[in-house]
């Protein structure tokens, strides 16, 4: 019986691989091989704009994509961040600040980031600008409307992070890189 096994393991083993580094081999399992569902972009005879993916019914809400609360005049109201921060979630801000923002930004918030020193893009204010020495007029949901609705030349940042990591990193901007601009470094 072992013997049974261990051979026809090694029969479907050595089915799997062909001599061709493109080829993907024998195909033993065709449903999993070939889908048979439609790819998100590819065209479907189904529907009537021969789409697949559709676009989602008028006033309706994507499951965990709640809208930004606006004022009257549809400016977006600056919230408080819903989220405790605990050194992880520094930890997130910095590490996803450096990521995402520093290109332009520069890691201490110098405005010398790669995209601005070689790339020629529009420097960004310094985060030790004098006006943010009143840094009670930029709480963190101000950060947070920058980075989710973009300021001017810096575009919106709400595709590169989750709602709750843009919080994470308006923290991190705020308290480590705009409230201290002296010190490189706290944590
Ligand atoms: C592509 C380059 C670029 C990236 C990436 C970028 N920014 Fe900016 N940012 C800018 C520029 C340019 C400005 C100045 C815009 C203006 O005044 O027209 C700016 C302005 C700002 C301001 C100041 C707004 C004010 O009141 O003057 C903050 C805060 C800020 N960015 C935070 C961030 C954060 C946080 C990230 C990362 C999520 C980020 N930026 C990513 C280019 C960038």
């Amino acid at each position: 019986m072992a013997k049974l096994v261990v051979f026809s393991s090694l029969i479907v083993f050595f089915m799997s691989c062909s001599g061709q580094r493109n080829s993907t081999g024998y195909s033993l399992i065709n449903d999993m091989m070939y889908a048979e569902t439609y790819e998100a972009f590819s065209d479907n005879p189904y529907f009537d704009n021969g789409q697949t993916m559709q676009t989602p019914p008028e006033g309706t809400i994507a499951r965990g994509k709640m809208p930004h609360p606006m004022d009257a005049d549809g400016n977006p109201l600056v919230l408080e961040n819903p989220y405790e921060m605990n050194e992880y979630h520094w930890q997130r801000g910095k590490a996803l600040y450096e990521k995402t923002c520093s290109a332009c930004h520069g890691v201490t918030g110098k405005g010398d980031g790669l995209v601005v020193t070689k790339g020629g893009f529009p420097a960004p204010p310094k985060f030790s600008e004098r006006r943010w020495r009143k840094i009670d007029k930029y709480p963190s949901g101000y950060v947070y409307n920058v980075i989710t609705f973009g300021y001017g030349n810096m575009p919106s940042h709400a595709q590169q992070l989750y709602s709750e990591d843009r919080w994470y990193v308006s923290e991190y901007v705020r308290e480590k890189l705009l409230r201290k601009p002296k010190k490189k470094k706290r944590n």
